[in-house]
């Protein structure tokens, strides 16, 4: 869980941002590669106009297989165009090794400071140590690295906060008493998945003690439901049973499972807990074909273009929308005073089993149909141009 500390940092970062900006006029373009059979992904950024082969900052994300990390990829690009700082960005296509393998070449190529997003976050210890090994600085990005102390610095969203939303959504949503709560989870490789079940469970759990919500797909939760706060273990048992991990395959064919299963008492009205936008849109189009499902309620995270325009459809309830723009300008503006020589400042910490990791953290914001041409084109995030169905 995160410890609060100063706040002053994002304002810091705006004005070097701003100051960075001014410094160069280099243009940058790699088409992202669209065949995503390769195991490893390069794109070179900034580094590719420059030719010197020295990398200064080294980002590694998870994998290219989700819009997620393809729209941190693009923010990157977007934040680093002009810039004089030198930068690749490696995807590890869900493969821890070729995660390690992607930070033995950042290294070979002279990082100082490496921004991992780890595809499995115990396991990226191994790269975190790589790294650390020849003094490179090393942020976590948006997921933690557990279990070693080779990580200096995390940037992340409030993640709790983003579960705890979605929670609350279902239950501000949800009419009478016994409505059937369908969970689902990420995959319990990353932190991520628990912190978001955990912000879930805080909410929902007294609302199934008091017999509004009767829960539909997993008996471990129901075993434990009498619990106000689980143990990792207690988590971990329950992700066991409604993990997608972070696959829409793997949620459809959960979903299909779970209403083949489900008696004419669980459907009906219904409430669905989607840990985010990918499995969401899957998970909706399974219970939208069961005749038996009269309405769903379904949450989502990411604020994927896809899952907006379902949201405009009324296709998907609501989604958490984390600013990409704000993370990489965190991390970016972190890595720009670690290679200035100085400590970048941070407003709070997070334990990772290993140590207290100094952490930035950003706030989240809850979108459904009401909000979202303000928080989404409102806010330059998208264009409305890209959605059809916009008032
Ligand atoms: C989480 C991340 C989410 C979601 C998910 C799937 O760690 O915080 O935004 O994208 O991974 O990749």
């Amino acid at each position: 869980m995160f410890r609060k500390g100063k706040a002053l940092w994002f304002l810091m970062v705006a004005g070097l941002f701003a100051l960075l900006l001014v410094g160069c006029t280099n243009d940058t373009s790699s088409e992202p590669n669209e065949t995503g059979d390769d195991q490893t992904e390069e794109t070179d950024t900034a580094e590719e106009t420059t030719g010197s082969g020295e990398i200064n900052v080294g980002i590694v994300l998870p994998t290219r297989d989700e819009p997620r990390w393809v729209q941190d990829e693009q923010r990157f690009k977007d934040a680093l165009a002009g810039s004089s700082y030198t930068t690749e960005i490696l995807f590890s296509q869900g493969s821890s090794a070729n995660e390690l393998q992607n930070v033995e070449t950042l290294i070979s190529r002279g990082i100082d400071v490496l921004i991992i997003s780890p595809h499995d976050g115990d396991a990226a210890g191994a790269a975190a140590q790589a790294a650390a090994a020849e003094g490179v600085t090393v942020i976590a990005y948006d997921r933690l690295i557990t279990s070693t102390d080779a990580v200096d610095y995390y940037v992340t969203f409030d993640s709790f906060a983003v579960g705890e939303a979605q929670g609350q959504y279902l239950i501000d949503h949800a009419e009478g008493t016994g409505v059937p709560l369908y969970l689902y989870a990420g995959a319990s490789s990353d932190n991520n998945a628990f912190l978001f079940f955990e912000g879930a469970w805080s909410v929902l759990q007294p609302k199934i003690a008091d017999g509004t919500f009767v829960i539909a797909n997993s008996s471990e939760a129901e075993a434990l439901s009498a619990n106000a706060e689980l143990s990792r273990d207690e988590m971990g048992r329950i992700l066991g049973q409604v993990t997608t991990n972070w696959d829409p395959n793997e949620a459809i064919n959960k979903a299909q499972t779970h209403l083949t299963a489900a008696g004419d008492d669980l459907k009906g009205d219904v409430a669905i807990l989607a840990p985010n936008d990918g499995t969401a849109r899957s998970i909706a189009d399974v219970f939208a074909t069961d005749s038996d499902i009269t309405s769903f309620v379904v949450t989502g995270q990411d604020a994927e273009m896809a899952s907006i325009q379902y949201i405009i459809d009324g296709q998907q309830s609501m989604t958490v929308f984390k600013d990409v723009r704000r993370l990489v300008e965190d991390a970016m503006g972190m890595a720009v005073t670690i290679l200035d020589g100085d400590t970048p400042e941070t407003t709070g910490a997070y334990d990772n089993g290993a140590k207290e990791v100094a952490a930035l953290q950003s706030e989240v914001i809850v979108v459904d149909q009401a909000n979202v041409e303000a928080e989404l084109i409102g806010s330059g995030y998208y264009e409305a141009s890209d959605f059809t169905g916009l008032e």
